[in-house]
């Protein structure tokens, strides 16, 4: 019998290559899709398989992490072996902006998952998208151990969503964990984040789309690393005979000027020339520095970053020239092109 999953946040960045991993492991996977006026599952939209197909191994459903009903219904339907908790409002500086729903969302949403599976009363291993957010003004390196420090209001609903994981551990012998994974990026990172929104512009800025950069705090330091790696990371976590919580990162500090500078060098291109400052991305409380110590997921999971920020940036880049090539040529745009 293979095995199957439930993916809340199916249709982001996390979500999609999950869906690709554990399809490729033979895994009948199931989305969680909240409804949107436009389509939303752009990307997903290379392995999505339409109702009418015989033995789907995706099969999409509409629901909420605001409908703890939905919730209880969708699983007591699927009952899967693996639930992984993805969806989430996922910008800090949005958060400041829609405090009480990202609270809603990210927070409250990631406790009616759990109290879903323990109310629909099946057996079922939980993955918990944690985050470095959590850890905010605490000092580098962080790991494990590490006290939380939150500074927005999407890191304060990250805390309260872990804590609600380690507590169904505790009081219901529930396999729930945590991962605490860094800044993970990709060709299909969503727009407005900062990696995405300078590889998006060293493309326009070079096809002759764009002649400014606006950007906020260059002396952020991150631990960038590259999505396809961690969704292995988070199912490595379900496998484990124990359920834990591991740190999931590279290790190596950037700042945000350090990423515009190579993205901007591989194109031939002069940041400086380009990008200009624009106090409205600034946050009121902002994170300095996240650099992660992964060490526990080496020895426990086997897992370790291969591709670091410089090639990240590379990989990013290439793919959003070729994208805004294939715009400008009028062909129809897979989103990791
Ligand atoms: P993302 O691209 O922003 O995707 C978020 C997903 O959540 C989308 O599928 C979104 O749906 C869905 N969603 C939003 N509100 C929802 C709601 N009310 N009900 C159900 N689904 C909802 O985020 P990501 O980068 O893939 O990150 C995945 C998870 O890991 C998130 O929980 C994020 O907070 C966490 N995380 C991310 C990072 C990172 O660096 N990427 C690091 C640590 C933790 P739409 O497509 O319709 O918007
Ligand atoms: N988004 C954005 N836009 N960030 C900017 C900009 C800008 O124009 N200019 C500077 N920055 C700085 C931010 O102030 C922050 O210090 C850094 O770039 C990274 O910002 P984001 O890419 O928005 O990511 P984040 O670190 O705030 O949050 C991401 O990583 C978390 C894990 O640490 C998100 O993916 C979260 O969902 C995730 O939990």
């Amino acid at each position: 019998m293979s095995k199957s999953a439930l993916i809340t946040g199916v249709t982001g960045q996390d979500g999609s290559y999950l869906a690709e991993l554990l399809l490729a492991k033979g895994y009948t996977v199931h989305g969680l899709v909240r409804r949107s006026s436009s389509f939303n599952t752009e990307r997903i939209d290379h392995i999505y398989q339409g109702p009418q197909e015989a033995n789907r191994s995706l099969v999409l459903h509409h629901a909420d992490l605001s409908d703890g009903v939905a919730l209880v219904n969708l699983l007591r339907d699927l009952q899967p072996d693996e639930v992984y908790n993805l969806g989430a409002q996922s910008h800090v500086r949005v958060s400041f902006d829609a405090p009480l729903y990202t609270g809603d969302v990210t927070g409250l949403g990631a406790l009616r998952l759990l109290e879903a599976v323990r109310a629909s009363g099946i057996s079922t291993r939980v993955y918990q998208a944690s985050s470095s957010e959590m850890f905010g003004a605490a000092p580098p390196p962080q790991n494990e151990s590490t006290p939380f420090h939150p500074r927005s209001p999407y890191g304060c609903a990250k805390v309260f969503g872990y804590w609600s994981t380690v507590n169904y551990r505790e009081a219901y012998g529930m396999f729930a964990v945590n991962g605490i994974l860094f800044n993970h990026e990709s060709p299909r990172r969503g727009e407005t984040f900062v990696t995405r929104k300078i590889t998006r512009a060293v493309a326009r800025i070079q096809a002759g789309l764009q002649d400014r950069l606006y950007l906020g705090n260059l002396d952020a330091v991150r631990d960038w690393g590259y999505a396809p790696e961690y969704v292995d990371a988070m199912w490595r976590m379900l496998q484990r005979d124990e359920p834990d919580d591991y740190v999931v990162a590279t290790g190596e500090p950037a700042t945000v000027r350090q990423f515009v500078e190579t993205a901007f060098a591989h194109a031939g291109l002069e940041w400086a020339e380009y990008v200009r400052y624009d106090p409205k991305y600034e946050r009121p409380s902002e994170v300095d520095a996240l650099i992660g110590d992964a060490s526990k997921a080496h020895d426990l999971l086997g897992w370790k970053a291969s591709v670091k920020v410089e090639e990240l940036a590379r990989i990013m880049v290439d793919a959003d020239i070729q994208h805004v090539s294939d715009q400008l040529a009028g062909a129809t745009v897979r989103i990791d092109r």
